[in-house]
């Protein structure tokens, strides 16, 4: 199967397939070609180009992209999109004045997800979650996370890993699985936390390993849930089965987890709502990419990720969802872009930047996604007749995504 999209308004993101991320200024450029074309074969980019050197091609299928501008998808490096129900009552709660942290100590939370996860089966919890999966692939998304965490106890996690591998084969998307047993301490352990750290590790870690259900290993480091001690434990208990370390750290508090991360070769530390000079010294000159969850800031009314500091100390940056049920129950790259744009103060060149090769990294497949290059995975979208693409995330709220295609196939 060969495709060729023509007379393409502008192609963005063409790199070196060798450009694994982009950091610093680097991020303030998206390389473009005006008036260009795009050839895959095989589910791969075969050649791209100005429309003048468009020639020789015998494709099975051409899209005239007239007026419309062609990217890679979006690499969701941070989702929880595997989950059962909703938790708009606890919305409301915060609407009449409880704060995110009030409702979890009541026993909502994360702890109400776990109930709901406990209690459906394994065929309906896929069925409701892949809903979810086609609704963000029609918004542009091509590669996706997600994480375990819902379960809490080892029947229900493994329930949640056994979704989210039958997801993994069912879809032509890439899928990357993470292990967040350590996501909060369940009701039956609330006074001994260190009995649920020894059933993660000597209970769950083992039968994910022997059913390979996890590519990485997360771990809520936060006060009042994952101190640094439990987080280290955790973390080097899965890096002995093969884990590779992403974290949920900085949410509400700074306390070294992000240096902790850094310490474990983490591939990401996500959240980062709070981050102190310290926590930026730490990341330079490390393989961790910080990720900013802007949605989850909009929809909790809480401070958004410093992008700018983070940028002029010369890191790279990634954003990413963080679909969940609880504090960002939308999986839409889109607004993450804008919210990016609007209240992080990040160019459009750089939030596209973060939604595409950066979030490709920290997910652990730049390689493959997240760039236009010679080689990779055909995942690229085509947007409606638009003016430019710094529209994008300036129409924010209008979907502008007209044509998804995953490994070189128009999706319906
Ligand atoms: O990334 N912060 C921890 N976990 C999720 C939210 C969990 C929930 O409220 O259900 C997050 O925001
Ligand atoms: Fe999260």
């Amino acid at each position: 199967m060969s495709l060729l999209i023509t007379n393409i308004k502008q192609l963005l993101q063409i790199r070196d397939s060798e450009v694994l991320k982009v950091s610093g200024k680097d991020m303030k450029v998206l390389p473009t070609i005006n008036d260009a074309f795009l050839y895959m074969e095989e589910g791969r980019i075969v050649a791209f180009g100005s429309m003048e050197n468009c020639n020789g091609f015998n494709p099975d299928k051409t899209i005239d992209a007239t007026g419309k501008i062609v990217l890679p998808t979006w690499c969701d490096s941070h989702t929880h999109i595997v989950y059962a129900g909703n938790r708009s009552q606890e919305f409301v709660d915060r609407i009449n004045g409880l704060s995110y942290t009030e409702i979890a100590n009541r026993g909502g939370g994360i702890l109400n997800s776990a109930k709901m996860l406990q209690n459906i089966d394994e065929d309906k919890l896929y069925h409701e979650s892949i809903a979810r999966v086609k609704q963000v692939m029609q918004l542009g998304t091509g590669a996706i996370e997600i994480k375990s965490g819902y379960g809490l106890t080892v029947e229900a996690e493994l329930k949640m890993l056994r979704v989210i591998k039958r997801i993994k084969e069912t879809f032509p998307i890439k899928v990357k699985s993470t292990f967040l047993g350590a996501h909060a301490i369940p009701e039956d352990y609330r006074n001994n936390k260190e009995g649920y750290i020894d059933l993660i590790i000597n209970d769950m870690l083992p039968i994910i390993d022997k059913e390979q259900l996890a590519d990485y290993i997360d771990v809520f480091c936060e006060k009042g849930y994952f101190n640094l001690e439990d987080t280290e434990r955790i973390l080097k208990a899965g890096k002995r089965y093969g884990l590779i370390p992403k974290i949920h750290v900085n949410q509400f508090n700074t306390f070294d987890g992000v240096a902790l991360g850094v310490k474990h070769k983490a591939l990401s530390v996500d959240h980062l709502e709070e981050l102190s000079q310290e926590d930026i010294d730490a990341l330079k000159g490390s393989i961790t990419m910080p990720v900013a969850l802007p949605s989850c800031s909009f929809f909790l009314s809480i401070p958004y990720t410093p992008a700018r500091r983070i940028m002029e100390a010369g890191l790279p940056l990634a954003l990413a969802t963080d679909y969940n049920p609880g504090s960002t129950p939308s999986g839409n790259m889109n607004f993450v872009l804008s919210a990016a744009c609007i209240k992080m103060k990040m160019t459009p060149e750089e939030a596209i930047n973060a939604c595409t090769i950066n979030g490709a990294y920290a997910m652990g497949v730049s390689k493959d996604y997240g760039s236009i290059a010679v080689g990779k995975k055909a995942n690229v979208m085509l947007t409606k007749s638009i003016p430019n693409y710094n529209y994008l995330p300036y129409a924010f709220g209008e979907n502008n995504i007209e044509t998804v295609i995953i490994n070189g196939k128009t999706t319906a």
